[in-house]
């Protein structure tokens, strides 16, 4: 273990090791003399540190975790397997603006992504812009249907000079850069750009639209800039379970979808989706619609999904005879999708929520719902997403207050109750320094 300046043969209980005061050290700064007072004025009996020690954690994040628990318990990011001998992710995963890039570039960068639906580009000729992850990737994309009703997911950026190809949707027969008037095909070829007689090379490859990975699922379009893995396969534990749903009857209903800002951390957000554990303490009402005894959690390797079983009387699914489920009263499947979508499925339909980050600790949380049965939308455990998402913010906010505590630093997992958190933290590990 480093040199932090502390006695490491002290505790106060358990194993947490307590600093002993170093020599004080005179504030240089308004800041520094702000926080000192703030740290100084904390009441944690018996636990005290100087403001040079408070200086030197700062400076060095990542000495956090080993001054604050042993040694072999905290190697940074990494999560054990085992889930009874594991402990949770690093609080910096949470806090630090460089992890949270680096995320955005190793996970979200390669994540599969939901668009659209294909209502959007119903009609050949259809042209659809979108940004994907706006406030993070911010990568401008465009769906289009050729005359021959092919999809095609592409750059949106011309390849002249990068000015934005197509501004707002509508129904073209080609597409038209009106920079410079450089023209491609609805599938992304290059056709035709004025004054280029003479340019060597030209046109090449290089100068059509380029090509986006994308996927369909029933009416649902997933896009990706890097695919860490195939869209069968990331879709395939969805489509086994759920698949049987007429997914083509679902409308997306403008009305009963809206976004939400949380001032938290986008994996916070997710840690929280991904366990039914809080429900009888933050979700009274939802709690009332589901059993919390035979709540489960099934792993798969890029999602998870958990099953809510209703309630005597509650509202619930009529399976088909072949789902694995049959004649289990299911009122919910709360499918997440590896790192930041949810599919949850209800017997009146779907509501799907993309997290978006935004910050390091600002995300905006996108509810899209997809009505099939507009009768049964106010019964069983969808019936109040609006107050159930509010619980859901409160408590994960505070988490993130929690979480810049200079006294946090890592957790322990239940586990009965978050082998998804789990599960989560191991592919998010996987993906960090
Ligand atoms: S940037 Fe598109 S034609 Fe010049
Ligand atoms: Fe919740």
């Amino acid at each position: 273990m480093k040199d932090l300046g502390f006695n490491p043969g002290a505790h106060s209980g358990g194993e947490t090791p307590v600093p002993i005061p170093n020599t004080a050290v005179k504030p240089s700064s308004a800041e520094d003399t702000a926080l000192a007072t703030e740290w100084e004025n904390r009441s944690v009996p018996g636990l005290k540190i100087s403001l040079g020690e408070w200086r030197r954690q700062k400076a060095s994040p990542f000495q956090i975790n080993s001054f604050w628990h042993k040694k072999e318990a905290c190697m940074p990011f990494e999560i054990d397997k085992s889930i009874e001998e594991a402990w949770t992710l690093p609080a910096q995963v949470y806090t630090d603006p460089q992890l949270y890039q680096h995320l955005l570039e190793r996970v979200f960068l390669t994540s599969w992504q939901f668009v659209a639906d294909t209502d959007s580009v119903r009609i050949p000729g259809t042209v659809f812009p979108f940004t994907l992850l706006e406030g993070s990737l911010e990568e401008p994309l465009l769906l289009t249907r050729d005359m021959h009703d092919q999809l095609h997911c592409l750059s949106n950026v011309c390849t002249h000079r990068g000015n934005l190809v197509v501004e707002t949707p509508g129904n073209e027969r080609y597409l038209r850069c009106r920079y410079h008037g450089r023209r491609f095909g609805l599938d992304g070829k290059f056709q035709h750009m004025p004054e280029f007689e003479g340019v060597c090379g030209f046109p090449s490859e290089k100068d059509n639209l380029p090509e986006v990975p994308f996927g369909v699922w029933g009416k649902f379009i997933f896009a990706s800039l890097k695919p860490m893995c195939p869209f069968e396969a990331f879709i395939a534990p969805m489509q086994e379970r759920v698949g049987w749903l007429p997914l083509h009857e679902f409308r997306y209903d403008p009305a009963r979808s809206r976004d939400y800002l949380v001032r938290a951390n986008w994996a916070l957000y997710c840690d929280n989706y991904l366990e039914g554990f809080h429900i009888p303490f933050v979700h009274p009402s939802l709690n009332e619609a589901l059993d919390y005894g035979s709540y489960r959690t099934e792993l798969f390797r890029y999602s998870s999904l958990q099953v809510g079983i209703a309630k005597g009387g509650e509202d619930c699914f009529e399976l088909p005879p072949d789902s694995p489920d049959y004649g289990q009263a299911i009122a919910a499947y709360y499918f997440w999708l590896f790192p930041n979508l949810m599919f949850n499925f209800y017997p009146w339909g779907l509501s799907i929520n993309v997290v978006k980050p935004l910050g390091v600790d600002l995300t905006r949380v996108s509810f899209l719902s997809y009505v099939w049965r507009a009768e049964r939308l106010h019964s069983g455990a969808g019936a109040e997403l609006d107050r159930v998402e509010r619980e859901d913010e409160a408590v994960v906010e505070a988490t993130q207050r929690g979480v810049r505590s200079r006294l946090y630093d890592r957790g322990r997992y239940s586990p009965t109750r978050e082998q998804g958190v789990h599960h989560f933290h191991r592919l998010l590990a996987e993906h960090l320094p």
